[in-house]
């Protein structure tokens, strides 16, 4: 058992994607999931592969916490539609619903293909769109409900990605006019946007050696506190606005980057190339 401060108790959460990519750390779903089941919530854990889910799950219980596995396409109205209905069978309502589901890709508009930004669009914003299409109506028939969507620093900053940058961008737009549309509903919209967070997925992307090592320490570095970030950072972040905590806190993005986004490149770089400071 851990300690749990209860943010979240009685609550009923869904959280997608909350498996994580095989590998050392933990992905943002599943950090986001099993602080929302510390602190106090029952949780849908959702993924296109189940039997990362079940990692998910296992750890919630081996904690005394409460959760359920719903393999689903999020990308499909179909699943979405189930997944919601197997939230309130389970557990007799929604009332956090986080859309975590999302995948980079590197390119430009001239080298990213028609189906590459269709693609990164499906899993980076028609994913949130559908499940919050289902979850919605029932957070609203109840007069309350908190979704968080998890964007990313990439939609407000170049890094070369423009699809992914271009779906990130519209899921910040998409929680601005959802916290519009459903407030008076009781329902709260809000995003985070993770910064070069290390998670087993970005781990994968490089076979282990001397590059990987250095984007790492790159990644580490760029932010302020000069200290790696990871799926937990997301995790607690996603859960105080999930909860009663953030009651009056709607159609923000909370940034979750150790500053990167306060600083000017130019005052990083010579920091991050070693470069030493010319005598007087
Ligand atoms: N890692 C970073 O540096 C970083 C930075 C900014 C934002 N983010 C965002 O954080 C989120 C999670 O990132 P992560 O590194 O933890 O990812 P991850 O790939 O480890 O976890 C996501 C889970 O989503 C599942 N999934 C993928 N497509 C699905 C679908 N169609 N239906 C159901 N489940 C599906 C995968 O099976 C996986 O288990 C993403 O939205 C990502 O864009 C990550």
């Amino acid at each position: 058992m851990v300690e749990r401060a209860g943010r979240v108790e009685g609550k009923t959460a869904i959280v997608t994607g909350a498996g994580s990519t095989p590998g050392p750390g933990i992905g943002t779903g599943k950090a986001t999931a099993v602080v929302l089941a510390r602190e106090g919530a029952s949780v849908l854990l959702v993924d296109l592969h189940p039997e990362r889910a079940e990692e998910t799950r296992k750890m919630i219980e081996e904690e005394g916490g409460k959760a359920e596995v719903f393999a689903a396409d999020v990308t499909k109205a179909a699943d979405c539609e189930a997944m919601v209905g197997a939230a309130v069978d389970a557990f007799g309502g929604v009332d956090i619903l986080v859309n975590n589901i999302g995948l980079a890709a590197l390119g430009t508009v001239v080298d990213t293909s028609e189906q590459d930004w269709d693609r990164s669009f499906d899993i980076n914003l028609r994913t949130a769109f559908l499940a919050s299409k289902y979850a919605v109506p029932v957070m609203a028939a109840k007069g309350a409900g908190s979704i968080v969507n998890v964007s990313s620093i990439s939609a407000l900053r170049g890094d070369g990605t423009v699809a992914y940058s271009a779906a990130k961008g519209g899921l910040i737009a998409m929680t601005v006019d959802m916290a519009y549309s459903h407030g008076r509903q009781g329902i709260r919209v809000n995003a985070v946007a993770p910064g070069h967070i290390t998670t087993p997925m970005v781990l994968s992307v490089s076979a282990p050696g001397p590059r990987a090592e250095f984007m790492n320490t790159l990644r580490s570095e760029a932010g302020l506190l000069g200290t790696p970030g990871t799926g937990w950072d997301v995790g607690w972040a996603a859960a105080f606005l999930a909860g009663d905590e953030a009651r009056w806190i709607t159609g923000v993005t909370l940034p979750v980057e150790s500053g990167v986004l306060s600083v000017t490149p130019l005052m990083m770089a010579p920091h991050l190339r070693g470069v030493p400071e010319p005598a007087e």
